[in-house]
């Protein structure tokens, strides 16, 4: 399976977003975080900020909802130009339901785990999904130390599932980008190993390389 790397815009500068997005148009989708101050601790943006930086990229448009009414953001996001969206487990009571909707609403659906939530929890939803977000740190803040057990996590998931794409979010960087690809993540999500280099070209293409190693 193709690698691919998702640039996370949280860790972007706000105050120059489009200049920003254009910025890692090299990257092969944009990592969309969106948080309701409930579900996580903070507040990023919404489907007027998206639609509005749409504009200014070619890349797919993917959302993370970290939100407690995930069903609210559905007809915005798609029509803002989000293609994908994933759910958190751990906010919707009726899985199914969400992961229907988006996809009827032509958005690709994904599940997203919390560290501490069992692959258990997602079994039933892995035939409804196109991908699974691996969250390798707590929700709701860029920059914050990869918990090392997600890689296990990882690996026992591509066993249970060898085509799904598993995606990672939290803390990637080039150090630990072989051992996830190796352990079965095909999508990187990496927010401040992107942004917080000058050179977004430059910081893409590193991962991509550590990526190679584990390939
Ligand atoms: C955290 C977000 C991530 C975050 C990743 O709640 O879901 O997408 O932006 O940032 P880094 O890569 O800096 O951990
Ligand atoms: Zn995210």
């Amino acid at each position: 399976m193709r690698i691919r790397i998702a640039p996370s815009l949280l860790s972007a500068d706000f105050s120059r977003l489009d200049r920003e997005v254009e910025s890692v148009g090299e990257a092969d989708m944009l990592h969309l975080d969106l948080m309701d101050g409930v579900f996580v601790p903070n507040l990023s943006f919404g489907p007027p900020v998206i639609a509005s930086l749409a504009g200014h990229t070619d890349l797919e448009l993917d959302a993370h909802l970290m939100t407690t009414r995930p069903d609210l953001l559905y007809e915005d996001l798609q029509r803002a130009g989000v293609s994908r969206v994933s759910v958190h487990c751990e906010a919707c009571l009726h899985l199914h339901r969400e992961l229907m909707t988006i996809r009827s609403l032509g958005m690709s659906p994904g599940v997203a785990l919390n560290p501490a939530t069992p692959l258990s929890a997602i079994e039933e939803a892995l035939s409804w999904v196109d991908f699974v977000l691996i969250m390798s740190v707590n929700p709701g803040f860029g920059g914050q130390k990869f918990i090392p057990e997600s890689l296990d996590k990882i690996r026992r998931l591509r066993k249970i599932t060898p085509e799904m794409e598993i995606a990672v979010d939290g803390g990637v960087n080039t150090e630990n980008a072989v051992e996830l690809v190796r352990s079965g993540a095909t999508t990187l999500v990496a927010g401040s190993s992107v942004f917080s280099y000058p050179d977004r070209r430059a910081a893409i293409s590193d991962l991509r390389d550590s990526c190679l190693k584990g390939a």
